[in-house]
């Protein structure tokens, strides 16, 4: 299978405001950091007028080869093999210095990573361990697990998998490594589900697990984190910045992130007017949003997703770096 339903679709486009009748808009250059299989971008392309840009950016060499042959003949498209977390010099190259209006995240992998065994992103399907989004760069889950520590194992698991029994899973992965090295996804699933004590209704006992795997070996909070940044930095005034997420852990770098941002440094709050480069760079829009019943009932993965958006306010950014950005 090589598909993904793309989730809050209508909602990230409204979140965009792309109006490509205005002189602001018209020449605009919208990113869309996450392609997938292009569920967002199409629509993306829908609302661009026929002078707007998108750059369309996966880490996912098979996700850029789907793009590159989907929009083939859309001179608008400019499609990019990168992690977001190098966005500003993205736009930097491949922008044409367009005013950047608009940028969507949409976290986490795709239905076309998660069912092709081959990825070993699945504790359903057997597949080699490997989990990286991007196979040509880093190390697989194989890899790093059969030299990290007990310790480091446990943090792992412990923190970005949220598991409770993050100590014995590391204990059993030690031991079951010591007799032969663990290079299946299905190997890891039975060695994980044993040393896994409660039944939690609906999840497979691995799913914690393999989800801590996936994130650290992708530095996926990481990525978040230097995604955003960069994200303030290349949009232009008025330009929306859209976060879709699809666990708390992500959710809460982009609460605070948005958070931070839109309020003035509590030091200087005080102040009758701010120094320059200290008021904030960015503005609330509206509230949270999850999808609607229909959605949800369509596509059972929308459950978990939070949509957030905030607007880059006409602020400069401080001139000297190493400030508190
Ligand atoms: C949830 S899917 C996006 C789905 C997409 N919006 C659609 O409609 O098809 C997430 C995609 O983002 C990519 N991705 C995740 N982290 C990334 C990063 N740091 N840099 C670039 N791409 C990333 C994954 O490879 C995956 O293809």
């Amino acid at each position: 299978m090589d598909e993904h339903t793309p989730v809050l679709v209508e909602e990230a486009l409204g979140a965009l405001h792309i109006d490509a009748e205005t002189d602001a808009q018209r020449h605009a250059l919208y990113v869309d950091a996450t392609y997938g299989r292009g569920g967002h971008s199409a629509r993306i392309l829908q609302a661009l007028g026929p002078s707007g840009r998108l750059l369309a950016i996966d880490r996912d060499p098979q996700a850029v080869a789907a793009a590159r042959e989907r929009f083939a003949k859309d001179q608008r498209v400019v499609v990019v093999h990168a992690a977001f977390g190098t966005l500003e010099s993205l736009v930097a190259a491949h922008g044409e210095g367009r005013a950047c209006r608009g940028i969507l995240f949409d976290f986490g992998v795709s239905s076309a990573q998660l069912d092709q065994a081959q990825r070993g992103f699945s504790f359903q399907v057997d597949g080699p361990l490997d989990m990286r989004m991007d196979p040509t760069s880093g190390q697989s889950a194989a890899q790093w697990l059969a030299h990290a520590s007990l310790d480091e194992i446990r943090n792992v698991i412990g923190t970005l998998g949220e598991e409770r029994f993050a100590g014995r899973v590391a204990r059993a992965i030690v031991e079951a490594r010591a007799r032969e090295p663990i290079t299946r996804t299905a190997q890891l699933a039975q060695i994980v589900s044993a040393a896994v004590r409660t039944r939690e209704p609906g999840k497979n006992p691995a799913t914690r697990s393999f989800q801590a795997l996936r994130m650290f070996v992708n530095d996926e909070l990481g990525e978040i984190e230097r995604g955003l940044g960069a994200a303030l930095r290349v949009l232009a005034t008025g330009g929306r910045l859209v976060a879709i997420s699809f666990h708390s852990l992500e959710d809460r770098l982009v609460k605070n992130f948005m958070r931070r941002e839109s309020s003035p440094d509590p030091l200087l709050a005080k102040l009758p007017m701010l120094p320059p480069g200290y008021a904030p760079l960015l503005q609330l829009v509206g509230k949270k949003q999850r999808a609607g019943e229909e959605e949800r009932r369509a596509n059972p993965r929308s459950r978990s997703a939070i949509l957030r958006v905030a607007e880059r306010l006409d602020t400069p950014l401080p001139a000297v770096s190493g400030g508190r950005r």
